[in-house]
């Protein structure tokens, strides 16, 4: 088995009922893997839910995306921060003084989790972001945010395997990048279109990877997931 000290890949617990969730994770290792609960699961399954995969010794990345005011944002990470979460993150489109506020809630927090921002949703074209009053391609709007991230002190952004190289070169080497649309050669696509496989994830730059269905929908979860880890083994560091 490969031995992990930093997992590189948060798999992502898109579930609709906390006993499902739980089903999936009797079957991984904390050793192997994080975790990541987002808006549905956790709408169900609350901060318990979160505590029943901590004691497990999961990390876990709470993907709840938080948008509001500065004031709300901040109170927001403070209670991610008192569940004992390993990765919290907000919308870069908050602006700089969120993102500022969320980062000082953070680090006044007895427990610090990594705190991260989503740029432009993928699920956003040029038409929907011209609709919205941002000019530019995506790929302009993703860089400006993370650069903006960047600034207000953030650690990283949520960004698809696509933009990986693009951000990594403006923004260096200790920024995180967490890339979802992860998947293994050969592996069902499900609704992601522009893919990459993990292992040229990690080689672009990636620092996480967010894999969901092909584990969760793995006939053995472990073994899909173990052999992700197999394959991205010599690209990290020594
Ligand atoms: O099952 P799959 O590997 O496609 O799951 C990917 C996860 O990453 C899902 O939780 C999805 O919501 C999330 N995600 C994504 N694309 C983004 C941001 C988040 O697929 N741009």
């Amino acid at each position: 088995m490969v031995e992990m000290t930093d997992p590189r890949v948060i798999v992502a617990l898109d579930f609709a009922e906390a006993a499902q969730a739980q089903a999936l994770v009797a079957r991984l290792d904390p050793a192997q893997c994080r975790l990541k609960v987002g808006k549905e699961l956790f709408t169900r399954g609350g901060p318990a839910l979160v505590a029943a995969l901590q004691e497990k010794g999961f990390e876990v990345f709470l993907d709840l995306k938080f948008h509001d005011i500065p004031n709300t944002v901040a109170k927001a990470c403070k209670a991610a921060a008192d569940l004992g979460v390993w990765m919290v993150n907000v919308h870069a489109l908050g602006g700089r003084r969120m993102m500022a506020a969320a980062r000082e809630a953070i680090d006044a927090a007895a427990h610090r989790p990594r705190l991260i921002a989503v740029t432009v949703l993928t699920s956003m074209g040029d038409a929907d972001l011209a609709e919205v009053g941002l000019q530019g391609s995506p790929e302009d709007n993703v860089r400006r945010l993370a650069r903006l991230t960047a600034s207000a002190g953030l650690d990283g952004v949520v960004c698809s395997p696509r933009e990986v190289v693009m951000l990594r070169n403006t923004l260096g080497g200790d920024f995180q990048l967490i890339t979802p649309g992860v998947r293994p050669a050969g592996a069902a696509l499900n609704d992601q279109t522009r893919v990459a496989t993990p292992e040229d994830a990690m080689r672009m730059g990636a620092s996480y990877l967010v894999i969901g269905r092909p584990i969760t929908q793995a006939d053995d979860p472990l073994a899909a997931l173990m052999a992700i880890n197999e394959a991205i083994l010599p690209l990290l560091p020594h």
